[in-house]
């Protein structure tokens, strides 16, 4: 099994780069976004909860995702590996991601750290917000919240997996054939290493 973590603030491309890596790799996509989207759309009480933190830019608790991405885990047993997008976003879910793969006898093989400076995320985002009905991507004070959150509670799980020697950096501006093609080099060494 081989478990990737795609990393980086809101905005930085995880999404898009996550569609063609799965496809490549063969991975089983676990985006704690698109599953809390779900839930809304779904209107089910975690999704009602969910999404007042979500329109307002924050992180939810950890446990609804930990809870989440665990019911993902055990409901997917034949995958060759994960690309986890999202998630984890806090130390503590870093560290229960671990434990979950560890019970597994699995562990994440590589970090890849999208890189993009905020005014470019800024745009992009606000892009987005004109078309993909994302109530979070309409507001630049919501667009800034998340970026604060990324900034005060996320950029420490990267620190988590460097002390692992796992995280490679990789520069998220360019076309997106460009960036796909610096992550599948990063994969493809990591994977013969
Ligand atoms: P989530 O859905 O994870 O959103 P996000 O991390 O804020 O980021 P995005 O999905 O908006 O960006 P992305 O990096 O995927 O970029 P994308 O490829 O879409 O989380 C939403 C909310 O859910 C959070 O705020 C939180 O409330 C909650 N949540 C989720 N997970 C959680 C967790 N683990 N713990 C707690 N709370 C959690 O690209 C963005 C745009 O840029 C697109 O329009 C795209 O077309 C464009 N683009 C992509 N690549 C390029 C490129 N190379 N050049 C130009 N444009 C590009
Ligand atoms: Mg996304």
């Amino acid at each position: 099994m081989f478990n990737i973590i795609l990393f980086g603030p809101p905005g930085s491309g995880k999404g898009t780069q996550s569609e063609q890596l799965v496809a490549k790799y063969n991975l089983k996509h676990l985006s704690t976004g698109d599953l809390l989207r779900g839930e809304i759309a779904a209107a089910t009480p975690l999704g009602i909860e969910a999404k007042k933190l979500m329109d307002a830019g924050q992180l939810v608790p950890d446990e609804v995702v930990v809870g989440m991405i665990s019911s993902a885990l055990d409901a997917n047993p034949q995958v060759s590996g994960f690309l986890f997008d999202g998630f984890p976003r806090t130390t503590a879910q870093a560290e229960s991601l671990d434990k979950l793969l560890k019970l597994k006898g699995g562990e994440i093989g590589i970090v890849l750290a999208l890189e993009v400076k905020e005014e470019e995320l800024i745009k992009r985002l606000l892009n987005r917000g004109l078309s993909s009905g994302r109530s979070d991507d309409t507001n630049e004070e919501v667009i800034k919240n998340r970026i604060v959150e990324y900034n005060n509670k996320t950029a420490a799980v990267a620190k988590h997996y460097a002390a692992q020697n796992k995280v490679q950096q990789i520069p998220g501006e360019g076309s997106v054939e460009e960036i796909f093609g610096l992550l599948s080099k990063a994969i493809d060494a990591e994977i013969s290493a």
